[in-house]
């Protein structure tokens, strides 16, 4: 399926671009927002700096930014390394950063990945082909006590002991090397009513498990905090999260940061003259328009902080 970017007007209005600025797509996917970012850059004035640590993401965009423009710059990276990647370049400041997360529909759909419990592939699940760690290794060398935390936490599974468990278990006979036979673990562990409810009953055991591999949870933390402490006056960040373990990292940012949530009528913010504050309150969602057109966006939130 085609990556159809999410929240894409709502993102780009949010960043307030400016012809002559510098900024920074952290998550460049298929070059979806990158792309509507570059068409307001005025040519060899403003800069587009992309990040993906994807080697795939970066080769198959780079035909299509070059099409609109010559004033982009790629880096096959992960967005933790933002400020030192981009030092490289003399920049250290910049007008707008934006991070849509977690993995593309090309990702997704691409069954030699891992990533989805519909194709079967070998588990692998890492977004850069790089690293060491990967979801076969997890499912075959953590503990019990391990993977049911990672996937009580980061699944927000409710039969979390249960998989972990059947995981151990169906392990001793043979190493689990494939998706299909994860699913079929998965399956096990769940009451037989959940395997008939809406939505795959696989779901949020891949969720737990890819954000362990990519240590998806900790990049954000660092990485967000980055890009605050990079931007111009003025400058804005967006970041549309897709489960409520990023949007609460992403909302906490954003509240420490800014003066939002401190002090009372009766006790003044001590953040009184914070250097950041949101430019939305409440997170933006996608319309019902939007819904229709793209199910992906489902449980997309934006939220946004500026720089003053
Ligand atoms: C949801 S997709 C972005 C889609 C893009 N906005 C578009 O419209 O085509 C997320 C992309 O970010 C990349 N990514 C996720 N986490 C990353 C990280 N920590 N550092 C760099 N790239 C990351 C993934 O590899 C994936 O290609």
């Amino acid at each position: 399926m085609r990556h159809i970017p999410v929240l894409l007007n709502e993102t780009i209005e949010g960043l307030n671009v400016r012809k002559d600025g510098v900024y920074v797509d952290a998550t460049l996917g298929r070059a979806g927002h990158a792309s509507a970012l570059l068409k307001i850059l005025r040519d060899g004035v403003g800069h587009l700096y992309c990040f993906d640590q994807d080697e795939d993401a970066i080769k198959e965009s780079e035909g299509t930014l070059r099409e609109i423009s010559t004033s982009f710059t790629l880096i096959h990276d992960n967005f933790e390394n933002l400020d030192s990647r981009l030092s490289m370049y003399h920049v250290d400041r910049v007008d707008g950063v934006m991070f849509d997360l977690g993995v593309s529909s090309a990702q997704f759909d691409d069954g030699n990945r891992g990533f989805s419990y519909r194709f079967d592939a070998n588990l692998d699940m890492r977004m850069n082909k790089d690293t060491s760690l990967t979801a076969e290794k997890v499912v075959n060398t953590y503990d019990y006590a391990h993977l049911a935390k990672m996937i009580r936490e980061y699944g927000e599974e409710p039969y979390a002991n249960q998989i972990a468990k059947n995981i151990v278990k169906r392990r001793t006979l043979k190493r689990i090397s494939t998706t299909f036979e994860l699913v079929d673990i998965i399956k096990s562990s769940v009451p037989e009513r959940i395997l008939h409810q809406k939505g795959h009953p696989a779901k949020q055991t891949f969720q737990a498990i890819r954000i362990e591999v990519n240590d998806e949870l900790g990049v954000l933390k660092r990485g967000l905090k980055k890009a605050c402490s990079i931007l111009n006056p003025g400058g804005r960040i967006a970041v549309i999260t897709f489960h409520s373990l990023e949007d609460r990292i992403v909302k906490n940012i954003f509240k420490e940061l800014s003066d939002e949530g401190e002090g009372s009528r009766f006790v003044p913010s001590e953040k009184k003259n914070a250097l950041y504050r949101l430019v939305n309150r409440k997170p933006i969602l996608p319309t019902s328009e939007e819904l229709i057109q793209n199910p992906r966006a489902h449980s997309a939130k934006l939220r946004i902080i500026e720089r003053r």
